[in-house]
């Protein structure tokens, strides 16, 4: 089943008397366990595809289904259910709460899901664990690294098994050696929990790390290329 499931959808802007279509007819089908990448231009309309992705921004036509339910009317509070429910969210600057440790920043989406208590802690965890910060549980933000802060954020994103993990230039706030470790991370996780991964980048070296790379302009696909080399390492 396609996890992602787009149909001729446009994204419209007003800004005054002028209309801007930063998506215009795109068609797009995502596979559960898929790492793709996003690329394009700046302007190309690569926050505004993955913002309809992440059910952030609404679409102005067509249809949209995430891991089966179509999203296309669904009210605001709906759509925060299914953010919580079904999407993790990676970005550029990792979005941390500056006064909570690490444990305390990835419990957040499981407070929203009513989980409470020692069921939460352990589930905060272990999600620490997968991300490779398990001695650092206790750390607030401002005491770790860049690339340790958005590796809490990724365990933040994971914590409560989401259908999709979605990134937004995750390593444009790293140096390229700490971008590359978020990305063997990306590929790691994908790769041993099968969790789906979108990401928008535009740094081909990071694109690369995706088993397919959709190339947007103004708005529409492109081009879509298969990472034959990245299959090749999963063989
Ligand atoms: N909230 C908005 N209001 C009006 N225009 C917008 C808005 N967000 C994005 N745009 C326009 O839509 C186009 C695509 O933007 P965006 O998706 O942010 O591109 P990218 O992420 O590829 O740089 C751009 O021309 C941008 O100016
Ligand atoms: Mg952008």
């Amino acid at each position: 089943m396609n996890v992602i499931q787009m149909q001729n959808i446009t994204k419209e802007y007003k800004i005054g008397q002028i209309r801007l279509k930063a998506l215009n007819k795109v068609n797009l089908e995502i596979k559960k366990g898929e790492f793709v990448s996003i690329m394009g231009p700046s302007g190309s309309g690569k926050s505004t595809l993955l913002n309809v992705i992440g059910c952030l921004d609404k679409s102005s036509e067509g249809s949209y289904a995430l891991d089966g339910n179509n999203v296309d009317s669904m009210t605001d509070n709906q759509l925060s259910e299914i953010r919580n429910q079904f999407l993790g969210f990676v970005f550029q600057n990792f979005n941390l709460l500056n006064e909570m440790n690490a444990i305390r920043n990835v419990e957040i989406p499981l407070i929203y899901r009513g989980i409470t208590g020692k069921k939460r802690r352990e589930m905060s965890e272990q999600a620490l664990i997968k991300v490779g910060l398990k001695d650092r549980m206790k750390h607030l933000p401002t005491q770790l690294s860049g690339g340790q802060q958005q590796r809490v954020a990724i365990a933040r994103a994971i914590v409560g098994n989401p259908s999709v993990l979605l990134a937004d230039e995750p390593t444009g706030a790293l140096d390229s050696t700490t971008g590359s470790h978020i990305m063997e991370l990306f590929s790691e996780l994908n790769e041993s929990l099968n969790i789906t991964i979108v990401q928008v980048t535009h740094e081909e070296s990071i694109a690369e790390y995706g088993k397919r790379i959709i190339r947007l302009i103004d708005g529409e696909i492109n081009r879509i290329d298969f990472n034959h080399k990245s299959e090749a390492k999963n063989d």
